[in-house]
């Protein structure tokens, strides 16, 4: 296998590009006539891959920003931006009103997606208002420096597909499109960025622009938020000095690219750019394994996936912690929106438990004494017996009723009411709990 077998199958070829363009042109077209009616002053930017051109052949998302001008208030942006944005979405075949920060319009056109977004047209990272902003100053750093080097982006972004390290939403939290597009440029090519998978870790601060001389202080203050925040690596973004490109990198997603990059170099495969799908029985491993899977399920209010998984997280991690003081042994856990997976070593407990007690002869043990039903000696001091739930559910449910376990505050209510099961899940959750258990997921040997 080579690499440019590889690329023949993720690169556009010509009659895609033109279909890509001749779409784009045809959006710009309908948005500006809408603008035009509306009278405002909006530029029309597309950002994104597809304006990058580092898109893979069949990645067609269109991301169509309407620029507004600084003097508008951030207020009137999105009211104003949601209705040019609806109004152009309604010469679609349909859209919808999608909320992130800001409100925006997700459209299909001729059967491709568009994202419709506000924005405003910045020149530099000083002028950003809004968290989209920096897509335009992003494709254009992107274009000035990437000098012929997009078939490069494309490997590195389809290995990253490949070894399940691709994108940056909260649910994956690794590479995002952006962060590969930067280490091909500062690099040099695909196979150079595979080879400093360790340098990268070691090094930590990658600095394509070199902030840290041209702001010190807050190129320095990003740094200083990010280590103490344990990041795997830092990126600082050629176009703001404030932010991490890798902010959303986890330790995991990074790990299983500096393992699969080292297996790469050392035994190329396209195997590792297009893997067979890892399918299993969740059930076959429960029982290889012989430990046990509790699950949680839950329907979440209805907020963006960045608030509610990184909540979801936190609780299950508190459940967790809670379920050990209570002595059930954890192994791994799991989530997701609307569920968190716990696997333990055993769903019963012994019924009663032991508490040491005080010296016999003392005002302590008196006490202890009066107010303990079972009281006997050991040496000299008193030991009591209390009973105790003992199938795990019980003690689950114990637990959420009385709410004594860390949760993020949106998503309390959910899980304090959540379906608990044992070693079985919905269907919709079997190939999760199969990855889950049998350590698929992040899986490197
Ligand atoms: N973006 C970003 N940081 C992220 C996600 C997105 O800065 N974690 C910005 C970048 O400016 C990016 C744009 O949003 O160019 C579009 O995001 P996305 O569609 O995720 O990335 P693409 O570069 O278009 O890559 P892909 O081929 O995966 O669509
Ligand atoms: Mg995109």
């Amino acid at each position: 296998m080579t690499l440019k077998e590889v690329l023949e199958s993720i690169k556009p070829k010509d009659e895609e590009r033109k279909k890509v363009k001749l779409i784009m042109d045809e959006l710009r077209g309908i948005a500006q006539e809408v603008i035009e009616e509306s009278g405002e002053e909006i530029e029309v930017k597309f950002v994104g891959s597809l304006a990058k051109d580092t898109y893979l052949s069949g990645d067609h998302d269109i991301d169509m920003f309407l620029a507004f001008p600084l003097s508008i208030p951030v207020e009137k942006l999105k009211s104003k931006g949601l209705e040019i944005a609806e109004s152009i979405g309604k010469r679609l075949e349909s859209y919808e009103i999608s909320y992130a920060e800001h409100p925006y319009v997700r459209g299909v056109y001729k059967g491709y997606q568009v994202d419709i977004v506000p924005c405003y047209n910045v020149r530099d990272w000083r002028e950003v208002r809004t968290a989209v902003d920096r897509s335009i100053l992003h494709t254009e750093w992107v274009l000035k420096n990437i000098k012929g080097k997009n078939d490069e982006v494309r490997l590195l972004k389809r290995f990253l597909k490949g070894i399940n390290a691709y994108g940056s939403e909260v649910y994956r939290r690794g590479f995002s499109g952006y962060l590969a597009e930067i280490l091909v440029i500062k690099f040099g090519s695909f196979l150079k960025v595979l080879e400093k998978a360790d340098f990268m870790l070691r090094q930590k601060i990658i600095d394509p622009e070199n902030w840290l001389k041209r702001e010190p202080e807050i190129a320095m203050k990003t740094v200083k938020r990010e280590i103490e925040e344990d990041k795997p690596i830092i990126v600082i973004d050629p176009v703001d000095p404030r932010r991490n490109v890798a902010a959303n990198l986890s330790w995991e997603r990074y790990g299983l690219f500096y393992f699969k990059a080292r297996e790469f170099l050392t035994k190329p495969s396209t195997e590792l750019f297009f893997p067979r799908d890892k399918k299993g029985n969740y059930l076959e491993v429960l029982r290889r394994k012989g430990t046990h899977l509790v699950t949680l399920t839950f329907e979440p209010p209805n907020l963006v996936d960045d608030i509610i998984i990184p909540q979801v997280e936190r609780t299950a991690k508190g459940l967790a912690r809670q379920l050990e003081l209570e002595g059930f042994r954890v192994l791994g856990i799991d989530y997701g929106r609307d569920f968190i997976f716990l696997e333990v070593e055993e769903i019963e407990r012994p019924r009663i438990k032991i508490k040491k007690g005080p010296l016999y002869f003392t005002h302590h043990g008196l006490r202890f004494f009066d107010k303990n039903d079972i009281v006997w000696i050991e040496g000299k001091e008193l030991a009591s017996e209390k009973s105790s739930l003992g199938f795990i559910v019980d003690v689950l449910e114990d637990i959420l009723r009385k709410g004594q376990f860390s949760a993020g505050k949106n998503v309390k209510d959910a899980i304090v009411g959540a379906n608990i099961i044992i070693d079985f899940v919905p269907k919709a959750l079997a190939q999760e709990a199969y990855l889950f258990l049998s350590r698929e997921k992040f899986r490197v040997k």
